[in-house]
């Protein structure tokens, strides 16, 4: 059976959206697209350039000039920016703490979205994020909302970082929230679960049993 869908996967911070989209699409030999890794280069190279959040067109003016390319590899996904390998820098306490800022500016919303839309035109997509049920893929076959409680995410954010960061569980439980405050809260495209989303609470399911859950859905659809 060669039918492919799109699948959406929005959902708070540390629910594992990467990780399962990463491995649903594994499964599927989909593609796979983590839309947070684009906000996330965009802030990084704000951050290094020296451009605030308030300066919103001139973040967009940065933004429009960046070559963003999302690179899939045996473990993980690569980002570039302009052919620089920006991975390892992407995920750091540095740009987790403003990258909420930084996504709330509409004019950067509309050109990543529309990058995004173009990455999911063929079909046979799982792309994650915020705002992917509800704005940039509104017809995806596919819709999940993946949530797990703020403490459950904490702790798998702190086990996966173990003490190379030097960081406390309750400093994350806090960046957490507060990401997940700022998200829920801005006017553009706020976190939020579409309509004809699938309600998916996995504080008490590990990583197969979530993969296989989604797997199994999506079999359904292309059967059906
Ligand atoms: O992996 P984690 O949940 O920590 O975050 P992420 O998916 O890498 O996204 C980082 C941030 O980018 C989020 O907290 C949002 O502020 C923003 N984002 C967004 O606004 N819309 C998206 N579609 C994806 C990410
Ligand atoms: O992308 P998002 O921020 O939603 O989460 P993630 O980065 O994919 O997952 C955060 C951590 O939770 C990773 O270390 C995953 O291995 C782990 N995880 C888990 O322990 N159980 C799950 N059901 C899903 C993810």
């Amino acid at each position: 059976n060669n039918l492919k869908i799109n699948i959406a996967i929005d959902g708070p911070a540390g629910a594992g959206k990467s990780t399962i989209a990463r491995l649903v699409a594994k499964e599927l030999s989909y593609i796979y697209v983590d839309t947070g890794a684009m906000y996330r280069a965009v802030t990084w190279h704000m951050l290094k350039a020296g451009i605030k959040p308030e300066s919103a067109a001139e973040v967009l003016r940065h933004a429009q000039a960046m070559e963003i390319e999302l690179i899939p590899g045996a473990d993980g996904q690569k980002v570039l920016v302009d052919g620089r390998d920006v991975t390892p820098y992407i995920r750091s306490l540095e740009v987790s703490g403003m990258v909420s800022q930084y996504a709330q500016i509409e004019g950067l919303r509309k050109h990543l979205v529309a990058l995004q839309q173009q990455m999911a035109a063929r079909k046979g997509v799982v792309m994650d994020g915020r705002d992917i049920g509800t704005t940039v893929l509104p017809n995806a076959e596919l819709k999940i909302f993946m949530t797990a409680s703020v403490k459950e995410r904490a702790l798998r954010r702190f086990k996966e970082l173990g003490d190379a960061q030097g960081v406390t569980l309750e400093q994350l439980e806090k960046d957490i929230s507060e990401r997940d405050r700022l998200d829920a809260g801005r006017e553009i495209s706020p976190l939020r679960c579409a309509d004809d989303a699938i309600v998916l609470d996995t504080t008490h399911m590990d990583i197969p049993q979530v993969v296989d859950t989604i797997v199994s859905y999506c079999k359904t659809h292309t059967n059906s």
